[in-house]
């Protein structure tokens, strides 16, 4: 079988923890897909810099000849934001290739346009790594939820934020000292006020609302409040009513089905409810259902690593529909190995 070439345009955080697994893990993925996969080039602003692992033949600054070459089959985007991300999206639409996004932001603000371009192209558009990093959450509600019928989700989906308020209710940090604590371990965005104005959390909940209602949210159509104005008396006025303080992101259907509403906000949490364990940068989401009744997920939500992980489930999915493995992996997809009668437990 031929390889599948994956242009990735960013090599951030998230593309080069992308870049390093679809290295190390090649054989696996290959066995997962049933076709090699290979980096056929990288898109990035500073070639400059020093990126280990990556064969520096591939680097390139520009992003739209990369996705104009007409033999890539899968584009990663993980550079962010509304423009170039958006162009580049459709160009690679156009072009014959399916794309991977971890673009909350543009999916939030434009998601009905990328997925139409989608549509025309005939081509994929997945991006489990837009909400909640590594916790399978989108697709879960795409596919696996797909004949229910969910009525809310709400949660938490913000790992800086969760982070800044845990480490303020738990260590009495202040505010800032937890935010620089959350960048330097890189789970808030380049520009931070994204995270702790709740923009980030209000794109998350757009996307959700999207998908769980089947309907079209914008960003601007969420109302929304970040934690800037959460103080350290909030917090142990809430701790003296056996609360905590998380900010939430919240999706609703009305009473009667006519309406749907997204907001997030900081919100009193009870000790006693799950949410409220929730630690560091974190995120649970519970989703109800009519059939299935209430689901949790709950994992990391944001780093490098995480969202990753996403990112490459996805990509062995549009790879999985491009060699047309339509009933999923096949049996030689299986690695064989040894069964042990007792395991480390
Ligand atoms: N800044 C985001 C967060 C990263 O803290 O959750 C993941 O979207």
């Amino acid at each position: 079988t031929r390889p599948l070439k994956v242009a990735l345009l960013g090599c951030g955080v998230v593309g080069s923890e992308v870049a390093r697994i679809m290295t190390t893990h090649a054989d696996d993925l290959a066995a997962r897909i049933g076709a090699p996969v290979e980096l056929a080039g990288v898109a990035v602003r500073r070639p400059s810099k020093v990126r280990e692992g990556i064969d520096p033949a591939l680097i390139t600054t520009d992003a739209t000849a990369l996705v104009k070459r007409g033999d890539i089959d899968v584009v990663v985007e993980v550079i962010g934001g509304i423009e170039p991300a958006r162009t580049l999206i459709t160009t690679a639409f156009e072009h014959g290739a399916g794309v991977v996004s971890a673009n909350k932001a543009l999916l939030a603000e434009d998601g009905s346009a990328l997925h139409a371009a989608a549509e025309r192209n005939g081509r994929d558009l997945y991006y489990e790594a837009a909400v909640a990093g590594a916790i399978p959450l989108v697709r879960p509600l795409r596919e696996s939820l797909a004949g229910d019928k969910v009525n809310r989700v709400l949660g938490i989906v913000n790992g800086t934020t969760n982070f800044i308020l845990d480490k303020m209710d738990t260590s009495g940090a202040g505010y800032s000292e937890a935010l620089d604590e959350a960048t330097a371990l890189g789970y808030a965005e380049a520009d931070p006020t994204a995270d702790v104005e709740g923009f980030d959390a209000a794109a998350k909940a757009a996307i959700l609302a999207g998908i769980a209602f089947h309907t079209r949210v914008k960003i601007g159509e969420v109302h929304r409040e970040g934690i800037t104005e959460v103080t350290a008396a909030d917090i142990a006025s809430a701790r003296r009513m056996g609360c905590t303080v998380k900010l939430l992101a919240i999706c609703e259907r009305a009473a009667d089905g006519k309406s749907v509403t997204a907001r997030v906000h900081p919100a009193m949490i009870p000790l006693s409810h799950p949410l409220a364990s929730v630690r560091e940068a974190y995120n649970a989401v519970f989703v109800e259902a009519e059939a299935a009744g209430q689901l949790m997920f709950y994992g990391p939500g944001a780093g490098g690593a995480p969202t990753a992980s996403a990112v490459l489930g996805d990509l062995v999915a549009v790879c999985r529909n491009i060699i047309g493995a339509t009933t999923g992996p096949g049996e030689s997809a299986y690695t064989r190995l040894p069964v042990s009668p007792m395991g480390d437990v």
